[in-house]
């Protein structure tokens, strides 16, 4: 079973809500090829874990790789691994960043129990990587957005 994971930075303006909608379409092409995974997006940067058979993992990456919604893919892990760490999850997609007291553990217990605790911690640890200051911009563009949204559909 190979299991992959990549960091990349989303083309600007990728809202939280294009990036659910995407998840759910690539689930049912992943649950063709019997590939499975959690996809997290802090509104700045992607982490994808793909895991299933080598050359479907692999071809599924390829594809993924000429996606122009981000660039800059870093490779951090590629091992082999005995048993699926999302068996349940065709590609779950989860939207961070996370904000308030104990937001950090509900996030660490709402990943499934066959995961890794190295793989829950690099989720867990991109999931809270934005600043306080980018928090801020980030919910003034979702402000906006949903504002532009509203306007749009008052014409
Ligand atoms: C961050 C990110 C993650 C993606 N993850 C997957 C994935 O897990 N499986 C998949 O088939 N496509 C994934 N895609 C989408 C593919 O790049 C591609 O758009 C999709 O497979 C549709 O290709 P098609 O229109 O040629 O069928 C992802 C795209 C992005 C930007």
């Amino acid at each position: 079973m190979l299991s992959l994971m990549y960091v990349s930075t989303a083309r600007p303006g990728l809202t939280g809500s294009e990036v659910e909608a995407l998840a759910q379409r690539v689930a049912q092409n992943n649950a063709r090829q019997e590939v499975t995974g959690l996809l997290a997006f802090n509104s700045r940067n992607f982490m994808q874990l793909l895991e299933g058979v080598g050359e479907k993992v692999l071809g599924v990456m390829r594809t993924i790789e000429r996606d122009d919604r981000h660039h800059d893919i870093t490779y951090i892990r590629q091992d082999t691994r005995a048993h699926r760490e999302c068996p349940d999850w065709s590609m779950r997609s989860l939207i961070t960043p996370l904000t308030g007291l104990g937001s950090a553990s509900v996030f660490t217990g709402s990943l499934p129990r066959q995961m890794e605790l190295d793989t829950k911690i690099l989720f867990t640890s991109f999931a809270s990587s934005l600043t306080a200051a980018q928090e801020a911009q980030h919910a003034e563009a979702e402000q906006r957005a949903m504002q532009d949204r509203g306007a749009a559909e008052n014409d």
